[in-house]
């Protein structure tokens, strides 16, 4: 069963396809020890899983932060945030920006890492996303995509 809080609220936009199409971001604080060889091991594998799921999205570290974005078919999402949530590597996760997508962000992405240096870059201060302010996760999207595309 989907958790209902992860559910977006609203009625779906029209125009959107059969998919159920949603986007899902959190931020978490690593895992005092995690090496970054362990992370890299990590997102390969979600590449995998998550090509095979629908899923595409990206996860920025800061260092002690980690910020991710999801997208993808709203059970594939549900489910996979899920089983993040109750993984070991990461603790105090904040989940926010639940919404339906008319159309993906990431849609080349299966998972995209950004490292300390780019993440710096697009969001200085990690700590100070909360979820409290919806539209800042839309600006960090779009900034994300454009350093992407540069
Ligand atoms: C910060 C963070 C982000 C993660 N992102 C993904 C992801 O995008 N896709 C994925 O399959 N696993 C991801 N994982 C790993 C999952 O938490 C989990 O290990 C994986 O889904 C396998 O779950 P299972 O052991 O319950 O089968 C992430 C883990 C962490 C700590």
């Amino acid at each position: 069963m989907t958790d209902p809080r992860l559910v977006p609220e609203g009625p779906r936009p029209a125009g959107q396809d059969a998919s159920d199409l949603m986007t899902l971001s959190y931020r978490s604080v690593a895992q005092e020890d995690l090496s970054q060889p362990a992370i890299d091991g990590m997102v390969t594998k979600a590449q995998r899983f998550n090509a095979s799921a629908g899923i595409t999205g990206v996860l920025l570290h800061d260092g002690r932060y980690f910020l991710q974005i999801l997208e993808g078919p709203l059970e594939q999402v549900t489910r996979l945030f899920s089983s993040i949530s109750a993984d070991t590597r990461h603790s105090e996760i904040l989940p926010f920006a639940i919404r339906w997508l008319i159309r993906r962000r990431f849609d080349d992405w299966s998972m995209r890492l950004i490292g300390p240096m780019a993440t710096r870059a697009v969001a200085a201060d990690m700590a100070e996303i909360d979820g409290a302010d919806p539209a800042r996760i839309d600006r960090l999207a779009t900034d994300v995509l454009a350093m992407l595309r540069r």
